[in-house]
């Protein structure tokens, strides 16, 4: 499997290019967006202007619920790629399994993108267990990832076994709790421990997980730059099993 950072640029309400210039030059190469965030054309703006080798970094974006039948697939990820201004994207997610979603039309686009070189890798996004399971039988290629929610506040266990046991990633996304870490008390308390803060202690959380990178949204230097330095931080046996152990559940992004 190819390795991804275990820190990515989530870029959903980024409307500025200048802020993914700034994530590349603080090393930054996994970029996460989407056709639904309408912010295409600044991911690729900002992948224009940072001084960058194309192919080091990882650009995923997502297919709508409204474009997956066949045709629809096909058109809108190459207008996708127009407003990236990309020859090819790394992973192609399908955003949720809804509404036009169907497994083998909606596959099939996939991989005929991905047999025309202008795809390199299938991702799924808000898919549980059974769907998976459907999606890894329709599916020639292999799958290479598929993006959640998950979070202190919302650990998606059965999810996450299956990432492990079939071996792709799981793509973490709010891992910050969509930005309420320090609202967490289990999180705060160990966060003092360690005199960090609790987003540091969300990252280090999640990444020490097998098969889990995360995809922060951020968009000052200091939020850019301490979200990629918190894998630095190992959090000992007791403390992850106090976040482990929450029962409370707060979903952001529900269906
Ligand atoms: N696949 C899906 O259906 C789906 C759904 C939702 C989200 N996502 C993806 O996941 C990404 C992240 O999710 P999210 O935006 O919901 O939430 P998040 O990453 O959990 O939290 C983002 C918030 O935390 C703040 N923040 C970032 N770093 C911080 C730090 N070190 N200290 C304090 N605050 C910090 C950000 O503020 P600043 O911007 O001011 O730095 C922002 O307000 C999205 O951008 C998107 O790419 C995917």
């Amino acid at each position: 499997m190819e390795t991804l950072d275990e820190v990515g640029l989530g870029t959903m309400g980024i409307a500025d290019s200048e802020t993914i210039v700034l994530a590349i030059e603080r090393g930054y190469r996994h970029l996460d967006t989407a056709q639904i965030y309408d912010n295409e054309s600044v991911v690729g703006e900002g992948i224009a202007r940072a001084d960058c080798d194309r192919k080091s970094l990882f650009v995923s974006t997502k297919v709508w619920i409204d474009q997956l039948e066949y045709e629809a697939v096909i058109q809108s990820t190459h207008e996708s790629l127009d407003r990236l201004g990309l020859e090819y994207i790394d992973m192609l997610y399908v955003h949720r399994p809804r509404d036009t979603y169907d497994p083998s039309e909606t596959f099939a686009a996939f991989e005929e993108l991905v047999n025309r070189g202008i795809v390199n890798h299938i991702g799924v996004s808000n898919f549980e267990v059974p769907q998976l399971q459907r999606a890894r039988k329709q599916l020639d290629a292999p799958l290479f990832a598929n993006q959640v929610e998950y979070h202190p506040l919302f650990q998606p266990d059965g999810t996450l076994a299956d990432a492990q046991e079939n071996d792709y990633y799981l793509v973490a996304y709010s891992p910050l709790a969509n930005g309420r870490a320090s609202e967490i008390p289990e999180v705060v308390d160990v966060a003092q421990n360690h005199a960090v803060t609790p987003e540091a202690v969300c990252i280090a959380w999640l990444t020490d997980k097998d098969n889990v990178i995360v995809i922060p949204k951020a968009s000052s230097k200091a939020h850019l730059r301490a979200n990629r330095n918190a894998t630095t931080l190992k959090l000992n046996s007791t403390e992850k099993s106090q976040i482990d152990g929450i029962e409370r559940e707060t979903e952001f992004f529900p269906e």
